[in-house]
């Protein structure tokens, strides 16, 4: 068999919990206000997964609409990737908890933790994958529960954050130049203490302590965060552009990390995308970390915004530092 020389998405899904948490709700859990919340983010309302579900069931959902949409099955599948730093366990890996649920037996899985830039790190992944013909057919899935790590104390995290999954299944092409045309990658682990958690890992195991100081929720110097988001997107977006030989003015649809609404428009901005090829989706779903971007390429593509042929800029920021951006000329009917 002749080597692959592209890689394609050839179907996405996606799964959001029906649970809707309202500003309204979190006006009466800290001193916040809807007000605030929809100026300062953007965001009107997000989805908690019921207390029964964990991230490989969201995942699960997610998975299983993707493989239809490829008119694949689970047994087709040579690899599973799950991007996520909400896993069922610290171990076994989400993923291989969704091999078992999948019932794929024959697929390696392996879990990857690039916080919000976890898909496009996944995709970096699965594209390099394809190419050096380890893998042919890969599932991509990004997941968060970020419910379960967030402090409904803290008005400065509580009223971001929603649970989601996305899944993608990733295929090699003997033709070149399609599918996914350029990704660009990025960290900077120097500035890890602005976005973490830091209960339950080797330097604060979990005690009775660590509970009590609320080291197993997230943490976030969002101010900080915010600026570096900002110039950071832009620089990624840029390299992955680059890379794909194309400007600004070859992207039909812009699909950035879904943090704040001000982050987005920012970014869009200094890249030079007009309003209406940003794709935003952060008011009905808050920031949903890793899950952000599938789920808003899914939205697009379900309200007839994406047709194949259309050329896409994805660009992420999020804990670890991490960057990443891709570029990609979409193939799937809706
Ligand atoms: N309601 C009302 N007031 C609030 C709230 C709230 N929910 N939260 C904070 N405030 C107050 C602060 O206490 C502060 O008050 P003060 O001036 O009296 O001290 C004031 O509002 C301004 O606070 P800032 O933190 O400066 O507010 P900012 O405009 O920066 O907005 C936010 C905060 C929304 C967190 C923003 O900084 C942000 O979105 N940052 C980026 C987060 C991000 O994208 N992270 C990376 C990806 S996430 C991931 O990887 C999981």
């Amino acid at each position: 068999m002749p080597a692959p020389k592209s890689a394609i998405i050839t179907g996405i899904g996606a799964f959001i919990p029906e649970r809707i948490l309202t500003n309204a709700e979190l006006e009466r859990m800290v001193d916040t206000s809807d007000e605030w919340i929809q100026t300062r983010t953007g965001i009107r309302e997000r989805r908690i997964a019921d207390p029964g579900m964990a991230s490989s069931d969201l995942a699960l959902r997610a998975a299983r609409q993707a493989l239809e949409r490829a008119g694949r099955t689970p047994t087709d599948l040579d690899l599973i990737m799950v991007a996520t730093v909400t896993p069922d366990y610290v171990f076994p890996s989400c993923a291989c908890t969704l091999q078992g649920k999948l019932m794929a037996p024959q697929a390696p899985a392996f879990d990857l933790s690039a916080a919000c830039t976890g898909f496009i790190y996944g995709l970096c992944v699965a594209r390099a994958m394809i190419l050096s013909r380890q893998a042919s057919r890969i599932l991509l899935v990004a997941v968060e529960t970020l419910s379960r790590i967030t402090d409904y104390q803290d008005r400065a995290t509580c009223i971001l954050f929603g649970d989601a999954a996305g899944a993608v299944v990733v295929e090699g092409s003997e033709e070149p130049g399609r599918g996914i045309l350029s990704v660009a990658i990025g960290s900077d682990g120097d500035q890890g203490g602005l976005l973490c958690m830091p209960g339950g890992g080797s330097v604060n195991p979990a005690s009775q302590e660590t509970v009590e100081k609320r080291l197993h929720y997230l943490h976030m110097e969002g101010n900080e965060e915010f600026k570096i988001a900002v110039r950071g997107m832009e620089k990624i977006a840029r390299s992955a552009l680059d890379k794909a030989e194309c400007g600004v003015e070859d992207i039909d649809l812009l699909i950035p990390h879904q943090a704040n609404i001000r982050i987005i428009d920012a970014t869009a901005k200094r890249l030079g995308f007009p309003k209406e090829k940003v794709v935003v989706v952060i008011d009905r779903f808050g920031n949903t970390s890793a899950s952000s971007i599938p789920l808003a390429l899914n939205v697009a593509l379900e309200e007839g915004r994406v047709k194949p042929g259309d050329v896409l800029a994805l660009v992420a920021f999020g804990g670890g530092l991490t960057w990443g951006a891709s570029v990609l000329r979409w193939e799937m009917k809706a």
